[in-house]
């Protein structure tokens, strides 16, 4: 990372990298840890020797789901599964290591690329008549490109004011999209919206609970996050999570990924 932050110069570090598969964790523990705790780790460290703000995203799944209103910053953080306890790590790390950081945490994030829930659910409406989907989790969706534009928002403001009196909240926020919801719910508004552009196989959605969907992971049962902290010290405002929606899956048409 030395090496590469000297060849290339850049103003600031911003890192979206991260081990993600929630169940392989389980049975894969070193190597998220490698790559959530010892990745950021690392980067922070060089950051830190070359003066760099770091900007790193984490997750809705530092917090255990036992609160009954929106997560803030700095509520008590005791993740549930290794996935939740690396990135909990990779956070520790980073603050440790330099204090020129913003650590972003997210929730239920889509997008037209990779894997994603919106995604899977597209190619499950196309093959299958039914489907289950869980319903007593809540949370809060998030467009992987709101929360691109809110992490440049961040980095213009800190690369535009760098001056030795301007001054910039590091530290942790949370951005996710506005609105709580379950996995059920989400599941429908996303055939709602994709069934406008082609014809959906699936007609029945059916609720379940999470004990009928057993998965190596345990899940937070509410992680909606609040997002008045961010809005606060950058001006980043949420937007309605079926609105993101549906430019998010009109993208996913427009541009025939699905
Ligand atoms: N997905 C969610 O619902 C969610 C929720 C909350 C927070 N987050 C956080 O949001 C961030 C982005 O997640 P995502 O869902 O976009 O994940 P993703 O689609 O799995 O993307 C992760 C990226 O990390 C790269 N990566 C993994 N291991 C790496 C390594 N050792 N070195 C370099 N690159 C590596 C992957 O590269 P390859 O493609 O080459 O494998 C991939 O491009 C992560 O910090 C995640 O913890 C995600």
């Amino acid at each position: 990372m030395e090496k590469a932050l000297s060849a290339y110069k850049p103003v600031l570090l911003i890192n979206a990298a991260a081990y993600t598969n929630v169940d392989k964790a389980e049975s894969e523990p070193a190597l998220a840890f490698a790559v959530n705790r010892d990745g950021p780790d690392n980067l922070a460290g060089a950051c830190a020797k070359a003066n760099l703000p770091f900007i790193h995203i984490s997750t809705d799944y530092v917090f255990d789901g036992q609160k009954k209103s929106p997560y803030i910053e700095t509520d008590q953080i005791s993740p549930l599964g290794v996935y939740g306890k690396s990135k909990e790590q990779g956070e520790k790390m980073v603050r440790s290591r330099t204090e020129k950081h913003i650590i972003l945490r997210t929730s239920w994030l889509y997008g037209m690329h990779g894997n994603n829930f919106v995604k899977t659910m597209l190619r499950l409406g196309r093959e299958k008549m039914a489907i289950r989907v869980v319903s007593d989790q809540y949370g809060c969706p998030t467009s992987a490109a709101d929360l691109a534009e809110a992490v440049l928002t961040i980095a213009d403001l800190i690369i535009s004011a760098p001056g030795i009196n301007s001054k910039i909240n590091w530290g942790t926020y949370h951005y996710c999209g506005q609105g709580i919801t379950t996995w059920h719910e989400f599941a429908e508004a996303v055939f709602d919206i994709a069934g406008r552009h082609d014809a959906m196989k699936v007609e029945k959605i059916e609720p379940i609970k999470t004990v009928d969907y057993p998965t190596p992971a345990k899940r937070p049962f509410f992680s909606a996050l609040d997002c008045s902290l961010i809005e606060k010290s950058f001006g980043i405002k949420t937007k309605p999570w079926q609105e993101s929606l549906k430019v998010a899956i009109d993208r996913i048409f427009n541009s025939n990924i699905v």
